[in-house]
């Protein structure tokens, strides 16, 4: 077992253990991947100001996200497919995220459906929604979110289109994988991953499965879901979404300051600055450089969160410096799911948290409440 101390190296372990089709779907961006890149990247320029001769002692990371109380301001972002990363993925990474004290968000896509992850956790949970084009089929979702209790709905608003991924189209991603010879050759070399499937009944997309007349395999669930994602999606679905839920809403995809306005008058109380991962339009700012623009323009009327390209402590302290309230990992802790599952996703934050204190102290910082920009190098961002 190697020694694992950052999330790179959970990375590599995940890449060893996870079958290709989903170690790709997880670790890849659209098209040529270039926000994908900048994502990571544009985090790099970024200069923090060390201090020192400053009292330290007894730092904390305690926050809230959208008014519930976090142990640092880090969330699990939804992920679509998160239970072929490992057996049972979402309730894994949601207890995970449970002992750590932070909010996990169930991906409409997920493997595990909202039922079988509040049957098997016991702290609330956020749920992820898609606007898709059969508004029963929301409605009804929005009811079972409300049923199991979910503490916030996160709506995405940037997946009206898809954006290309071509290592999804070479690998013929599906979800159970196709029996065809490269994948079954592929996966005798991830035994374990082999036999935490065959030890659950959770194997393709259970939020929709059986919930939607018709749809019973997996060729007739992948033509549904592509006839759904739904170009009309406009600004009176979000507030009719957010009559019908009621509670803590979070709008997810927005990069652009003209979008701002409409987001705050649709009442939400966060948004988070997201280009999906680099997963969806190449060629868009990355997340890092997008976050002032937005952050001016919200004049602090909602909260604002970020995800796309957090990998560190140090990331995420940039993040906030710039006015996130919170962060999102996607990819950090699917890597550290498909590496050890449980144990991984709890290492993933483990390391993310002790990066974070530790670099809060050497910018002289006790209180994760208190940073913003005085503690970046002028002219670096
Ligand atoms: C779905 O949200 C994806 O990015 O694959």
């Amino acid at each position: 077992m190697p020694v694992i101390t950052c999330i790179e190296d959970l990375r590599r372990l995940a890449h060893r253990r996870v079958p290709r089709m989903f170690y790709e779907y997880a670790d890849s961006g659209s098209w040529t991947e270039t926000t994908y890149r900048a994502n990571e990247s544009d985090f790099v320029p970024i200069k923090l100001r060390q201090r020192v001769a400053v009292d330290i002692d007894n730092r904390t990371l305690v926050s809230t996200m959208v008014g519930q109380p976090v142990s640092m301001p880090v969330a699990l972002a939804p992920t679509g497919l998160t239970g072929m990363q490992h057996a049972d993925g979402e309730i894994l990474a949601a207890r995970a995220a449970a002992k750590a004290g932070v909010p996990f968000t169930l991906s409409t896509m997920s493997i595990c459906s909202i039922e079988d992850v509040a049957e098997n956790t016991d702290a609330p949970f956020w749920f992820q929604l898609y606007v898709i084009r059969d508004r029963d089929f929301i409605r009804r979702l929005i009811e079972r979110a409300k049923a199991a209790r979910c503490s916030a709905l996160v709506v995405t608003l940037d997946l009206q289109v898809m954006g290309q991924r071509h290592k999804d189209i070479r690998n013929g991603l599906s979800a159970p994988p196709k029996p065809t010879l490269a994948n079954l050759l592929n996966m005798v070399t991830k035994p374990r991953w082999c036999l935490g499937m065959l030890g659950t009944k959770r194997h393709t997309f259970r939020n929709i499965a059986g919930h939607v007349e018709d749809i019973d395999d997996v060729s007739s669930l992948s033509s549904w879901t592509n006839q759904q994602f739904d170009p009309t999606l406009n600004w009176d679905d979000v507030k009719w979404i957010r009559d019908l839920w009621g509670g803590k809403l979070i709008l997810k995809g927005i990069l652009d300051p003209e979008d701002v306005e409409p987001a705050v008058a649709s009442g939400a109380d966060a948004l988070i600055v997201s280009n999906h991962g680099g997963r969806q339009l190449d060629g868009a700012l990355s997340s890092i450089r997008a976050l002032p623009a937005i952050v001016e323009a919200v004049r602090g009327r909602m909260e604002v969160h970020l995800d796309s390209g957090i990998r560190s402590g140090q990331d995420v302290i940039k993040a906030l410096a710039l006015g996130a309230r919170g962060v999102y990992i996607g990819r950090a802790f699917l890597y550290g799911l498909g590496a050890m599952g449980e144990a991984g996703v709890t290492l993933c934050l483990d390391i993310l948290r002790k990066e974070l204190d530790t670099t809060m102290g050497f910018c002289g910082l006790r209180d994760v409440k208190k940073i913003d920009r005085s503690i970046l190098v002028p002219g670096t961002y």
